[in-house]
């Protein structure tokens, strides 16, 4: 099972049997990652905010600094977006009230089977609740390399955090990540490798990720060519759960061709924005990638072509381009060769420096555009 299907929980309970007999019933099984077993009720908030559980199970009858009914009433007051199973006894009844954070009830004694169905069933519910999606995955790819993914998916990232969503940009080209050296980080700057692969928190994240002055967070790829084989599948997919819980939005850098690491980065994004050029390999490896990405399953929503410098003469011509992938591609960032450049020797990012260019304004164009797709009742207006 991949560790994104998790259901990672959270128990309150001071009672040190009962807590021992939830560990037990949960100990031969993958689905629910029972994260920790917390007694003291004042400590709950901070540690929600910590390991980001999907559901948390208190004990009604909690004693202690802060007792159970407080502590529901504190956590549906914080508004962390977590639903809450409360555990009670037949002699004290409890029925379920989202409005005031009691999302579900569990009566003693309970067995395997309740515990592990109410966890999941509240789990369906609350995300039903929920606006559809918390994070959008956009992964930027290309079938060639040099053809500018590094820089649209740099700036395409900052217009998203400038248009006030919560940004990171990961460098998943982690053998030769490139981020790194465009923004002037330090080599000492933490990247991927120092994430712990086995509990990833919150905290984790935010002294690893590098917060760039231009708004957003980045994942750095490893400082060093050969370190980058101690990332798996695995820790990527930790990792992008983690991550999506956090940020509001996510862009992938990516290095050409599909290994399985790009292929699980490009599995688990709603969009690829696919960039190709109007040069003459183009059409064929376009193809080539449209293939694969067919044979994969991926619905043809999924993948947005991007024309990058589609002002420059190339080999082919627009219309042969259009032919040959079976639509118009639906975006295109001009060429600016001197603003590039600069930006590039600057550290500073195109749509920062000169919001105004013309190579700014398509790529802010596709920020919105992309934040409006698919979901064009949710979030803020432009
Ligand atoms: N729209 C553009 N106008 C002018 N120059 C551009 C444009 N897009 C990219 N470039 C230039 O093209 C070169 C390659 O860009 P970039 O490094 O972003 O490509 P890449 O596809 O990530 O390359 P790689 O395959 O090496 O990772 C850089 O010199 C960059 O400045
Ligand atoms: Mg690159």
């Amino acid at each position: 099972m991949a560790a994104s299907d998790q259901v990672r929980l959270l128990v309150v309970e001071d009672v040190p049997q009962v807590g021992q007999y939830i560990r037990s019933l949960l100990n031969s099984q993958q689905q629910i990652k029972l994260l920790d077993v917390m007694s003291d009720g004042a400590k709950v908030a901070g540690q929600i905010a910590q390991l980001r559980p999907d559901v948390v199970i208190v004990d009604a009858l909690l004693q202690g600094r802060v007792k159970g009914p407080q502590l529901i009433g504190q956590l549906h007051a914080a508004g962390l977006g977590v639903p809450v199973i409360v555990l009670t006894v037949p002699q004290k009844p409890i029925e379920p009230d989202p409005d005031i954070g009691v999302h579900a009830v569990l009566s003693m004694p309970f067995s395997g089977y309740d515990l592990i169905s109410r966890i999941h069933g509240v789990q369906a519910a609350f995300r039903e609740t929920q606006a559809v999606g918390n994070s959008r995955l956009i992964t930027v790819f290309a079938p060639k390399g040099g053809v500018g993914t590094t820089t649209i998916a740099l700036n395409l990232a900052v217009a998203i955090g400038q248009a006030g969503r919560r940004t990171a940009l990961i460098d998943g080209s982690l053998q030769f990540g490139d981020l790194r050296a465009l923004l002037k980080v330090p080599m000492s700057a933490p990247s991927i490798v120092d994430l712990p692969t086995d509990r990833i928190a919150e905290g984790d994240l935010s002294d690893v990720l590098w917060r760039d002055p231009s708004g957003i967070d980045i994942l750095l790829a490893p400082p060093r060519v050969e370190q980058h084989e101690m990332i798996s599948v695995r820790d990527l997919d930790k990792i992008l759960s983690l991550m999506r819980r956090v940020y509001d939005v996510i862009v992938i850098d990516t290095t050409v061709g599909i290994d399985e690491r790009t292929l699980a980065l490009l599995d688990a994004s709603d969009t690829i924005v696919e960039i190709v050029t109007f040069d003459s390999t183009t059409i064929h490896n376009t193809l080539v990638m449209a293939d694969t990405f067919r044979s994969l399953g991926y619905p043809p929503t999924k993948v947005r072509y991007l024309v990058n410098r589609a002002d420059s003469a190339g080999g082919i011509a627009e219309q042969d381009l259009a032919a040959a992938i079976g639509r118009v591609p639906e975006h295109r960032v001009v060429s600016d060769g001197r603003l590039v450049v600069q930006s590039n020797n600057e550290g500073v990012p195109f749509v920062l420096a000169e919001p105004s260019a013309q190579i700014s304004q398509d790529v802010i164009g596709i920020a919105n555009a992309l934040l409006v797709a698919d979901r064009p009742a949710v979030g803020a207006r432009h």
